[in-house]
């Protein structure tokens, strides 16, 4: 097969992380791939900045959309975020035009992952996007495919690397709030408006996406109880460690007899438990399942890298895949088999 063309749109921390190491390994990706991955074209809005890209060669559009609609690629990575707005059309009009897309954006998918869902389908391309939840750590492909058949009761975790940073430099450096936030701002963990990580959002639009997979119920991502972390303070975090606990912000979704409840919120967790040892940028999910038990994934949950390891992951995936043979359902169920959403009481 010829090369597989990519267009990346938005070229912040993860666009520019991803763009180094796709131009770094191309022998290398070709090899495992079996044919070339190509970034033929880009967009973002300032083309002068000094990434450490070499922009040559890649077709430069300041339109995402127009990059989607026109240029010559046969995937769309989408990197700019936003539930509505640029990267909504540009995603848009890349299924439209029949090719596959990759995107990192949860705020999308968990307010049209749905029906993006369904136009994928529909249009027998890829729409992958493990890079949405948990960065780095596979937790889409478990639920998605090495799951397929159990029934899961319950997906909890630690989803938002910039909150779980925060508390964890509160608590072990007495650092402030403010101070923790500002790193890992610098530290390009945090969203482009940071209060989607410290209320909670973020973690909630993770959490709706993996409750669809887990139970196979439409997303509701309106459904969720929401509280995050900018109300504890340090004297909280030295009062839960006097009682032997840690404070992490969880998100949790479960099955109950009257549907389903999902909820953000800071949780004292047991001090000797392996969530409670999960520090700094990293992320946490936890599986419940009647068939395989207790699955639990640790690792990188935000940043360049992290981010840019699922993106080149899901790509590669586009590639080793054949013309006419996509048949992974986007949101584990088909979109139209999707059960409607019952909150429990
Ligand atoms: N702002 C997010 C976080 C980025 O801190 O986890 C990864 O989705």
């Amino acid at each position: 097969a010829g090369a597989l063309k990519v267009g990346i749109a938005g070229l912040g921390t993860v666009g520019s992380s991803l763009a180094r190491i796709i131009t770094g390994r191309a022998n290398e990706l070709s090899v495992t791939c079996g044919r070339a991955i190509e970034i033929t074209a880009v967009s973002a809005r300032d083309r002068s900045r000094d990434r450490g890209i070499d922009l040559s060669g890649m077709a430069w559009f300041e339109s995402a959309e127009e990059m989607a609609a026109r240029a010559d690629i046969d995937v769309l990575v989408e990197l700019i975020g936003g539930a509505e707005g640029p990267a909504e059309r540009a995603v848009r009009a890349a299924l439209d035009r029949g090719l596959h897309v990759v995107t990192a954006n949860k705020a999308l998918l968990a307010r049209h992952g749905v029906e993006l869902a369904a136009l994928a389908e529909k249009k027998g391309v890829l729409l992958n996007f493990e890079a949405a939840v948990a960065g780095g750590i596979p937790v889409i492909k478990a639920l998605r495919e090495s799951l397929t058949g159990n029934r899961i009761s319950r997906v909890y975790g630690i989803m938002n690397g910039t909150c779980n940073y925060i508390l964890t430099r509160m608590e072990k450096e007495g650092l402030s709030f403010q101070d923790c936030l500002t790193e890992a701002q610098r530290l390009g963990y945090a969203e482009a408006d940071p209060t989607f990580d410290i209320e909670g959002n973020d973690t909630a639009h993770k959490l709706a996406i993996l409750t669809t997979l887990a139970f196979g119920t439409q997303i509701a991502a309106d459904e969720i109880y929401l509280e995050g972390i900018s109300n504890i303070s340090i004297e909280d975090i030295e009062a839960a460690a006097d009682l032997g606990y840690r404070i992490k912000l969880l998100g949790v979704a479960q099955q109950t007899d009257s549907g389903i409840e999902q909820r953000v919120h800071p949780t004292m967790v047991p001090r000797d438990s392996v969530i409670a040892q999960v520090d700094g940028v990293t992320n946490a999910v936890a599986i419940e399942s009647d068939i395989l038990g207790e699955l639990l994934m640790v690792g990188p949950g935000a940043g360049g890298d992290a981010t840019a390891s699922a993106v080149l992951g899901d790509i590669a995936d586009i590639a080793k895949s054949r013309p006419g043979e996509q048949r992974v359902p986007v949101l584990g169920t088909p979109a139209e088999a999707l059960e409607p959403y019952r909150r429990a009481r």
